[in-house]
């Protein structure tokens, strides 16, 4: 189970260059534009499509192996899943970058029915390995948001093209935003993180019982948002599922600290850890915006401060999760492929001589500290001050591609 898992990451990895490249080039021209344009649409997708979804898409192919213990249902619908996938995004991209509608369209078909086979292929794997736990539960509901968010996108993009539904486009909107950002990525990182923390920790003998209510918590949180949107329901509404929200990431930075207090294991890794500092920071950010939506509502529906938000959740929590898992499976994948069999038969390199811990933590913290200037520039809404720390931000990532990346040569 190498090539499979290698093709998403290695793709995914290539997008976020590309995501790194084309911000600098502009400058970060399109972080102080308006969101809702297209070179908005093209860097938001770069990021969660290209990326994001590629990355996560690989790492289930990958981690479900490792938790089940069980073959994948099918490899050969996992390439086709792969290749249409691609071929989809791709094509997305390109109609959001060249504004041209039919293609959103026509591409968002093929990138929707590359989610759906990646569904289909996990799904019945699930199903025939019948092992119910909070890993599975996440990781199923999180494809199941996939599913829906992609379904909405296509709506949204055939209603570019024909006009077909205009009257439902803002509802489709949010949901959509709404379904992907909480619903895919948030349960399939909780999910896959009750398995990633304890290993890395070396943490045995730890409860589910408390990822049992975060899934809960969350699940509900992801469903209760979801209605709000679609049926318009007034602003209150949405107050509920934020709240709902927040109570499960507490829950969620609960049960990580219960992991941590059982560890074996001095540090789990840079990596790791900056995926647990991001959840913490993740606690501070629903705190803040659910406290806004409580006591400022007119200034937390503002745009600024949804942008705000999205930054800190998408890529301060999302994406700096992923960046440190990514130090643990990219060299876990490579070492098993081209070591493994070499094991006995002589000296041989271990998992850790892959990759440096130190520039891990250096490049890490370097990314986040841009970030968070970055935040308070938008903050400030100071143009200056977004496109350097932008700027920096992109810098320090394409740092931390080449640094994965390296991990091959070895
Ligand atoms: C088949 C897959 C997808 C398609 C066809 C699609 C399509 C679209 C379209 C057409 C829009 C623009 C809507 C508008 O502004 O009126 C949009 C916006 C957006 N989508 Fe997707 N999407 C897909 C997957 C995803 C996923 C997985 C996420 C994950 C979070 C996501 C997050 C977003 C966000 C954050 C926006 C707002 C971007 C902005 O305003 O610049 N999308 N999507």
């Amino acid at each position: 189970m190498f090539r499979l898992p290698f093709l998403f990451i290695a793709t995914g990895l290539a997008c976020f260059a590309l995501l790194d490249v084309t911000t600098l080039a502009q400058a970060a021209g399109w972080i102080v534009h308006p969101p809702r344009s297209p070179a908005g649409w093209f860097h938001v997708h770069l990021l969660v499509l290209g990326w994001a979804t590629m990355i996560a898409m690989g790492a289930v192919y990958q981690l479900l192996h490792v938790v089940l213990q069980k073959e994948v249902f099918s490899r050969t619908l996992g390439y086709v899943n792969y290749a249409v996938f691609t071929v989809g995004t791709a094509g997305l991209l390109a109609g959001f970058a060249a504004v041209q509608t039919r293609w959103i369209a026509a591409f968002a078909i093929l990138a929707w029915i590359g989610i759906v086979l990646f569904a289909i292929n996990i799904a019945l794997t699930l199903i025939r390995a019948a092992q119910w736990n909070p890993i599975t539960f996440s990781t199923a509901s999180a494809v199941f948001y996939l599913f829906l968010t992609g379904l909405i996108g296509l709506a949204m993009g055939l209603n570019f093209a024909f006009h077909w539904w205009p009257t439902w486009h803002e509802r489709l909107f949010y949901t959509h935003i709404w379904l992907g950002t909480l619903g895919w990525f948030g349960l399939l990182i909780t999910g896959f993180s009750y398995k990633m923390l304890p290993m890395f920790y070396l943490a045995h003998g730890v409860s589910n019982r408390t990822a049992y209510v975060v899934t809960i918590l969350w699940n509900a949180a992801v469903l209760a948002g979801a209605a709000a949107f679609l049926t318009a329901a007034p602003f209150p509404a949405v107050g509920a599922a934020v709240g709902l929200f927040t109570l499960a990431v507490y829950s969620y930075n609960l049960h990580t600290t219960q992991i941590r207090k059982a560890h074996h294991k001095k540090s789990p890794g840079a990596g790791v850890l900056a995926a647990v500092y991001s959840t913490r920071a993740l606690a501070v950010t629903s705190t803040i915006a659910f406290a806004a939506i409580l006591f400022a509502p007119a200034r937390a529906a503002d745009e600024r401060a949804v942008v705000i938000f999205a930054w800190a959740y998408l890529w301060g929590w999302v994406a700096l999760t992923i960046l440190g898992y990514l130090s643990k499976i990219v060299p876990f994948l490579w070492w098993t492929h081209k070591y493994g069999p070499r094991v006995g038969k002589g000296t041989i390199p271990t998992m850790a001589d892959l990759l440096e811990d130190r520039y891990v933590a250096y490049v890490l913290t370097a990314v986040a500290a841009s970030l968070l200037l970055l935040i308070i520039g938008l903050g400030l809404g100071s143009d200056v001050w977004i496109i350097w720390s932008g700027a920096a931000l992109s810098l320090f990532s394409l740092a931390y591609v080449c640094l994965i990346a390296r991990v091959f040569t070895r």
